[in-house]
């Protein structure tokens, strides 16, 4: 397995793997990011199995051993199963995530002691600065968050927006359409009450690029697809409950 390096904004790079057996035929991608800053984030460390690879591709960019921070949308083998592979590699590096992630899961995975992020916590990288927002069972997992890196107006969207495929990089068309067709596919989503109301919530951030961890990272009117995804939600929970 190789994963492909790309810049998507300035200085945030997407280390993209594809599976061409999962979701066949269109296949499936599993995005990790690497946010530079003088304290280097990396944002989902990928599948265990995928270690090598993803590792491979970040040193590329640069050594694994600077990496400061570890982060991810919530516990799950795509996000945060080589978590503990990277804080072997990097021995200055930290989990970071919100406090039901590490109250629930990371106290007991991880084999350092995790920070908790407090909602809205903003964390400095030294030349880039990333916001820390609880997004409880959205879109699914009870301990989930998104970061956004204030900087480059970069919303690393985790599982939001999860589509097939094998698409480009980065992308300015539509990101809406063939997240609705992916939810249909896999129901992946925790359907709750409070999905519009906090997806709408992270469109007031406005972001310019949308780095979706399966699917294409998105640039353009984030707030806009943010909303259209909400409004979508909206319809399967009045269609569920009619
Ligand atoms: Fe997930
Ligand atoms: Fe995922």
């Amino acid at each position: 397995m190789e994963a492909k390096v790309d810049e998507i904004a300035d200085g945030v790079y997407r280390i993209s793997a594809y599976l061409p057996d999962i979701a066949p035929p269109a296949g499936f991608t599993f995005n990790h990011f690497l946010v530079l800053g003088d304290e280097p984030l990396l944002f989902h460390t990928g599948l265990r199995r995928m270690f090598p690879a993803v590792r491979a591709a970040v040193e590329t960019v640069l050594p694994a051993a600077r990496l400061r921070w570890i982060c991810f949308g919530h516990y799950e083998a795509d996000e945060c199963g080589s978590m503990n592979e990277w804080l072997a590699a990097a021995p200055h590096a930290e989990v970071m995530h919100g406090a039901t992630g590490v109250m629930v899961s990371l106290n007991d995975m991880a084999d350092r002691p995790p920070r908790i992020l407090a909602n809205d916590e903003v964390v400095d990288l030294g030349g880039k600065r990333v916001r820390y927002i609880d997004t409880p069972h959205i879109p699914h997992g009870w301990d989930a968050g998104v970061l956004h890196e204030e900087n480059t107006g970069t919303l690393l969207c985790g599982d939001l927006f999860t589509q097939v495929g094998d698409g480009p990089a980065l992308t300015s068309g539509d990101i809406v359409g063939p997240a609705i067709a992916a939810e249909d596919l896999f129901r992946y989503s925790s359907l709750n009450p409070g999905m519009g109301a906090t997806i709408r919530g992270l469109a007031s951030l406005a972001p310019g690029t949308l780095a979706l961890m399966h699917g294409p990272s998105y640039s353009g009117d984030g707030a806009a697809a943010l909303h259209a995804l909400a409004d979508d939600y909206d319809r399967r929970l009045r269609q569920a409950t009619a």
